[in-house]
């Protein structure tokens, strides 16, 4: 089941085991380019890691169509209830990936936004040109959900889905080869979309596998801390 406002145990897939798939994702990620020459760039990551304020600027500066994908499933009626516990929507999955289809094929701007943190997940394959995943250090992830009103289990839950690399292992799971993972910890959002332009544009090579919050948060002696879920 998929919710909206939190990366949930049930999308980590089965098996993952981050430790020792990093190895693997360790590896240029080639450019994507779908047959329509529109360029479709995902936005994900943990709730709370910035996606939506990156996502709107380089929309701005790509002059692109943005999609926010909580606002989208709302407008387009692409849900399948409510999460109560949660109290969130549940996306019906199969619905939005047939209306991004029509959306993408359909609009006149040859760049499209997604931001969402199961963007990977709904967005058709061969649609996509690149996956941008944003990874914020558990440590300050902690302080900006604070700040935006997180708490008790949703904290928790998103908070460990940040340090086991939840969103990682979907969007190299699902777009493989085509993910850019992005450490945006202490960067201002200017930074961040320079970083996705770089790739963009100037053809800034990028990898996924960068960042290793368990082992971090074990060094330090900090995984009880931070890892409640
Ligand atoms: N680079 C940044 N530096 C400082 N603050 C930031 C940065 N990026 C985002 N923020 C702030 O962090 C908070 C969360 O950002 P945002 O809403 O963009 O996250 P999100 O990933 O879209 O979250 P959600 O999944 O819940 O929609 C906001 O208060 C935003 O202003
Ligand atoms: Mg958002």
């Amino acid at each position: 089941m998929r919710v909206d406002n939190t990366l949930s145990w049930a999308n980590i897939p089965v098996n993952a085991n981050p430790n020792h798939q990093r190895a693997e994702w360790i590896k240029l990620s080639s450019t994507h380019t779908n047959t329509m020459n529109k360029r479709v760039i995902l936005i994900t990551g943990t709730p709370g890691t910035g996606k939506t304020t990156t996502a709107k600027q380089l929309a701005a500066k790509l002059d692109a169509q943005y999609i926010n994908l909580t606002d989208y499933a709302k407008t387009y009626d692409l849900t399948s209830g409510e999460d109560k516990q949660r109290k969130t929507i549940i996306i019906n999955e199969e619905k939005m990936r047939t209306k991004l289809t029509q959306t993408i094929n359909n609009t006149d701007k040859t760049n499209i936004i997604i931001d969402g943190h199961y963007a990977s997940a709904v967005t058709p394959t061969d649609l996509v040109t690149k996956v941008f995943v944003l990874r914020r250090n558990p440590k300050e992830l902690k302080q900006f959900m604070e700040k935006c009103g997180f708490e008790g289990a949703k904290l928790w839950e998103n908070l460990s889905a940040e340090i086991l690399d939840v969103c990682l292992i979907e969007a190299v799971q699902t777009q493989p080869g085509k993910v850019c993972e992005l450490d945006v910890t202490g960067k201002t959002v200017e930074e961040v979309v320079n970083d996705i332009l770089d790739v963009l544009e100037n053809g800034k090579k990028c990898y996924s596998g960068i960042v290793d919050w368990l082992g971090m948060l074990e060094r330090e002696g900090l995984t009880d801390q931070y890892l409640k879920a």
